[in-house]
């Protein structure tokens, strides 16, 4: 089993064994960190971790044993939820093992650096997912691939006061910056966490969403299982997807123009990881079948995407250069093919400049369906 954990655990662990629930809540995410600032004691019990990872590791191997719940600590509610998060340090699928690197290394820092351009963006696409998923007051969300939080703030706001948002990533460096922007008090908090394999609290969930965070997994019909053990019966999903790459100029126009002057990414497969895995209607649809959802539903929705966000040509421009494979294709490139690169989707962007804005088409399916 491999592990992704905060780092420094290791050094809170010297012996290899968690003495107590001091060391528990170091583990698990400031949640639990949270809770317990109060005094209260949620947990009691041992456990080990079963093979030290070597000091410069930051993904460290563990194992639980046997743990207990102080059933004075908070109310049942609370507590049961916390249980399924503490039960479940997030495990890794191994299969997903390039995309978690990817999203720790290049793709996480692109997304780091863009984010306030990635949100604008994509605001309209939250707009009609949340729209869609109608979060209410009170409710248990499950947001999958969080990134940098804004969806999981955007649907903290609707669920308060009692509701309740659980962001999932497995990219460390979004989740820290997701944890920078999050309100205080706002019922909000993100674990570091492959989908395809953690340990949601069963059945507790009323809504899971997605903006463009189920793409990337090795297998989705396994993670699609796992994240239904998540939700109550008749609870809803909704997630937002890429339709087919044709269909999308604003990721491909800057790819084909880095095409001119840098080699071709490797080839991948429609069904591979990535951002236009879920283009077809009838694999996701199988897909979500498979893993026990009915009332499946797809809307397509035709957007005109601004990639500089009003802020004129050179902006575009570095969106272009920052995010989607046009940015893959670009990594590690000297930087003289980089500017050539540059000036071939700058010319290719300026076709389409109106004013202070870039409009570019983008297509994408937002996906419904009920836990059966
Ligand atoms: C295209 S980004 C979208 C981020 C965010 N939802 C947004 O719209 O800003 C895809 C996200 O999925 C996350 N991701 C990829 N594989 C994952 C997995 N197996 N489990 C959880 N998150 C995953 C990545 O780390 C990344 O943050």
């Amino acid at each position: 089993m491999t592990c992704l954990a905060p780092t420094g655990l290791h050094r809170m662990a010297p012996n290899n064994v968690l003495p107590d629930a001091v060391a528990i809540i170091v583990l698990v995410e400031p949640l639990l960190k949270f809770r317990l600032a109060s005094g209260d004691l949620l947990f009691k019990g041992t456990g080990a971790l079963q093979h030290a990872c070597p000091t410069d590791s930051t993904a460290p191997r563990i194992a639980h044993t046997s743990w207990t719940r102080n059933q004075d600590a908070l109310p049942g509610f609370c507590t049961d939820r916390l249980l399924g998060n503490l039960m479940s340090l997030p495990a890794t699928n191994d299969q997903n093992a390039e995309q978690i690197a990817y999203w720790n290394g290049p793709g996480g820092r692109r997304w780091l650096d863009l984010q306030h351009r990635q949100d604008a963006l994509l605001a309209p696409i939250s707009r009609i997912l949340l729209d869609r998923a109608a979060p209410r007051a009170g409710e248990i969300v499950l947001d999958i691939g969080c990134g940098c939080g804004a969806t999981s703030i955007a649907l903290a706001l609707r669920v308060v006061p009692y509701g309740h948002v659980l962001g999932i990533d497995v990219s460390a460096p979004m989740l820290e910056r997701a944890r920078q922007r999050r309100p205080q008090g706002l019922p909000v908090e993100f674990a570091l966490a492959d989908a395809t394999v953690y340990g949601f609290a069963p059945g507790q969930a009323d809504l899971l969403c997605s903006r463009f965070g189920v793409m990337f997994f090795a297998d989705p019909a396994r993670s699609f299982s796992n994240m239904r053990r998540g939700l109550r019966s008749g609870a809803r999903i909704v997630f937002a997807c890429w339709r087919e790459p044709r269909e999308n100029p604003w990721l491909l126009l800057p790819l084909q123009e880095a095409y001119r002057h840098v080699p071709r990414l490797p080839e991948v497969g429609p069904e591979d990881p990535g951002p236009f895995s879920f283009a077809s209607e009838r694999r996701v649809r199988g897909l979500l079948e498979q893993a026990g959802f009915g009332a499946i539903k797809f809307e397509a929705f035709d957007l005109s995407l601004d990639l500089a966000d009003g802020l004129g040509l050179e902006a575009a421009v570095d969106t272009a250069l920052g995010i989607g494979p046009a940015s893959r294709a670009l990594d590690d490139q000297p930087p003289a093919l980089r500017a050539a690169a540059a000036e071939s989707i700058r010319a290719a962007l300026a076709r389409h400049q109106i004013g202070d804005t870039v409009p570019l088409p983008g297509a994408l399916w937002v996906v419904s369906a009920t836990n059966a």
